[in-house]
């Protein structure tokens, strides 16, 4: 499933709504970066969790106090890690990361809709399924092809902290996904 760009606001909510995002389908094999897709994977299940809870609340401060500031950070991080390595499609990937970070900031206005911000959960879920899928994996492909893949991987030695990360484990229980440590 891809779901970016022009594609990102004909899915269906509900359908998205419905599922936890696997996050081994997500894995890119760089423990930084694993790190940081899975954390937002627990943040967008935990927003899912909680808003099939009814807890609407809750909902809204994870996403105010988690996903907001961690997708900020991860996406400087990896625009940081392309920039240093002449990623050559840097511009185009720093506009799917604008796109998404425009989604983030419509959710934060329609925090009190309940309608509409269901609808931006499941956008953000969608994002960043389809986004590390098939944009992410392309950087990968182009480290790998130019032989610095690992290089690149070291050069941030640690993922962006997770402030909340004891909120989600409590609040996934047996579904928080263990984020990938360093070696
Ligand atoms: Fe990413
Ligand atoms: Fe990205």
């Amino acid at each position: 499933m891809v779901i970016e760009n022009h594609r990102l606001f004909a899915f269906d909510t509900k359908e998205l709504l419905s599922m936890l995002i696997n996050p081994n389908e997500i894995k890119i094999g760089c423990s930084v970066f694993d790190a940081e897709h899975v954390a937002l994977v627990n943040m967008i299940n935990a927003i899912h969790k909680l808003l099939k809870q009814g807890n609407r609340e809750k909902a809204k401060e994870i996403f105010q106090k988690g996903l907001v500031e961690y997708t900020e950070k991860h996406l400087a991080h990896e625009e940081k890690v392309m920039e240093k390595f002449g990623y050559p499609d840097l511009e185009m990937h720093k506009k799917s990361h604008e796109m998404f970070k425009r989604v983030i900031a419509e959710g934060i206005k329609n925090l009190d809709d309940p309608k509409a911000f269901a609808s931006e959960a499941a956008m953000a879920m969608g994002w960043i399924f389809g986004h590390v899928q098939k944009t992410d994996k392309k950087y990968v492909d182009f480290f790998k092809e130019k032989g610095c893949w690992e290089e690149a991987c070291e050069m941030l030695e640690q993922p962006v902290e997770l402030e909340i990360e004891e909120e989600l484990r409590q609040i996934l229980g047996p579904e928080y996904v263990e984020v990938p440590v360093k070696k």
